[in-house]
């Protein structure tokens, strides 16, 4: 086919929208490919759904290569069958009634859908069974950010697969999981597959797919040597050893006046701030006071605290803190407090300065086991200058997006919404469900991320709009459109720039901005010697080509 810029809604921008941080939203908005209705709402203009619609097709054809089945479920959901998996008080969850007054949610995704309809699997002869579709999901994110990147409203590829056993789920998670590793390739996404955290998913375990990009709200950590990665939420990294001082028999009482930070602390005693502790008191959402204690030189990874209190957190108050621990903020420690103690593994060899529950006085050689009975937890975030937890090697920390979330669900869905099947043995069992979730317009900007210069976008070839951009100089429109067809004949989407009124300066600009991956220039020259300037986005190298050799 061939697309004639004369006629198509192409509204090309100079200058970046005012708003605009991220690359992505920059260059997809400047190359109009789409276009932002009101907070987190984005309209995709014809050049950009076409691209949209290319990821999905490489999606479509991954999933469906293992028997995946497409279908199409509704946005509009009875809120019941929310309410019956619990998740109908999600604060980013749209709500709203008919003229009846009966309530539906839109949905962030569709498990309970899903889970409804699995309902209707009834014998073990039936499963395993892989069911997706795309459809649009709806979500009140209070920060909408980054164009397509975190929007309100969204077009998900969701794929529910459903098992009779947990050998089954490995499976049908497995085969997920290939499939998205080579859908991320096929769109020329640098992705890494790492294990995360499942929020308000549950179930027994996720990964996410991670693409790095300056513009992401996550944090990859990698290992030098490719034996490791993981999102940083959930990384369990080596922190350097500490230089411990001499070990005591006993802790040892240290007057610390004004001392309140690790900083001051480590300067006054004079030791290794990796050899003092940090207390960290929280509240539990049941009112429980809990003391986590850290290395001093490492900080909370909150969703790290949060799987190991299995409970919403937040830091105690002061007056809270004096009426647990008779110290001020600054002297706490866990000797001498009776609550729970949550101590991070980094804690559990050596000595190390605690607070007294004294205000003004520290311990020294404060030892885990011998002087108090924590429970030992993975409560630090994962640092610059921590080491591999496989091979001791370097690790890398880099900004990335979060493409693709595939999860384990177990029965946290067909339990409560009752899917249930007839087991060989003659006995009815609960189906374990996964679900594997990708979204295409994110994916669309991370590529954007990943694949741009100073000029603009470079489309990998598998997701361009179109395979040629034929540029039509003055005075060369006849051989141009010969060009186009030829290309066309050939099996190439073209786009051919005949616009009339525009100079060659701005349509090799709009070239550059759009990126597609071959421009054809012909100019008045090409009437003399009938060739063409065939020249790569990417690398930008550049031939002289006949055009009846397109
Ligand atoms: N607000 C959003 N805007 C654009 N895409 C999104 C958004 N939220 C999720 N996605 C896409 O859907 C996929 C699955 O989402 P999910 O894991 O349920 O989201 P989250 O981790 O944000 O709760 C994500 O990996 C991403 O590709
Ligand atoms: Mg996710
Ligand atoms: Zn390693």
């Amino acid at each position: 086919m061939i697309a004639r810029a004369s006629k198509l809604f192409l509204p090309t921008l100079r200058e970046d929208p005012a708003d605009a941080e991220a690359v992505s939203h920059k260059l997809l908005v400047r190359g109009g490919f789409v276009r932002q209705l009101a907070t987190g709402l984005w309209s995709f203009t014809p050049l950009g759904w076409r691209v949209q619609r290319r990821i999905e097709q490489i999606i479509r054809e991954e999933l469906d290569a293992f028997g995946a089945q497409e279908w199409l479920a509704p946005v509009l959901t009875p809120i019941e069958l929310w309410e019956t998996t619990g998740r109908a008080g999600i604060p980013e969850l749209f709500r709203l009634q008919d003229r009846t007054g009966r309530r539906y949610i839109l949905p962030l995704t569709h498990e309970e859908t899903f889970a409804f309809h699995g309902r209707e699997l009834r014998s073990y002869r039936e499963l395993p069974q892989w069911w997706y579709h795309f459809q649009t999901k709806d979500r009140d994110e209070p920060r909408p950010r980054g164009g397509l990147l975190r929007v309100r409203e969204f077009i998900m590829k969701d794929a529910y697969s459903f098992d009779r056993d947990a050998a089954g789920l490995e499976h049908s998670f497995r085969l997920h999981e290939q499939a998205y590793v080579r859908i991320f390739e096929r769109c020329g996404l640098e992705t890494y597959e790492v294990q995360a955290e499942s929020g308000i998913m549950g179930g027994s375990g996720s990964m996410d797919f991670l693409a790095p990009s300056a513009s992401g709200e996550n944090t990859l950590v990698t290992c030098e040597n490719g034996d490791f990665a993981a999102d940083i939420e959930v990384a369990s990294t080596v922190p350097r050893p500490p230089a411990f001082p001499e070990r005591l028999d006993a802790p040892q009482e240290v007057e610390t006046p004004g001392a309140t930070t690790i900083d001051d602390l480590s300067k006054l005693l004079d030791v290794d701030p990796a050899a003092t502790s940090k207390a960290m008191p929280v509240v539990k959402a049941d009112g429980t006071l809990v003391l986590g204690l850290l290395r001093g030189d490492d900080r909370l990874e909150e969703m790290k605290m949060l799987a190991a209190l299995g409970s919403d957190f937040r830091p105690a108050t002061e007056d809270e803190i004096r009426a647990a621990f008779g110290a001020d903020p600054g002297s706490l420690g866990p000797i001498g407090f009776d609550g729970e103690v949550i101590a991070d593994n980094a804690l559990r060899e050596g000595q190390f300065v605690a607070g007294a529950n004294r205000t003004g006085w520290h311990l020294l050689g404060v030892e885990a086991a011998r002087d108090f009975e924590p429970r030992f937890a993975d409560l630090r975030q994962s640092r610059e200058g921590d080491s591999c937890p496989t091979c001791g090697g370097r690790l890398r920390f880099q900004v990335a997006i979060e493409v693709g979330h595939i999860f384990k669900l177990e029965t946290t869905y067909s339990g409560p919404l009752e899917a249930r099947f007839l087991d060989e043995d003659g006995t009815e069992k609960t189906v374990l469900m996964g679900s594997y979730g990708i979204g295409p317009g994110r994916v669309m900007a991370a590529i954007v991320e990943q694949h741009h210069d100073e000029l603009g976008i470079r489309w990998p070839a598998s997701v361009a709009p179109y395979d040629v951009h034929v540029v039509a100089l003055a005075g060369a429109d006849e051989i141009a459109e010969r060009a186009a067809e030829r290309l066309d004949a050939a099996g190439k989407a073209v786009l051919l720039d005949d616009r009339a009124d525009a100079r060659a300066g701005e349509k090799f600009a709009d070239a550059d901005l759009i990126g597609i991956p071959v421009r054809v220039t012909v100019g008045r020259k090409s009437l003399e010697d009938g060739a063409v300037d065939v020249r790569d986005r990417t690398t930008g190298e550049e031939r002289r080509v006949a055009v009846e050799g397109l």
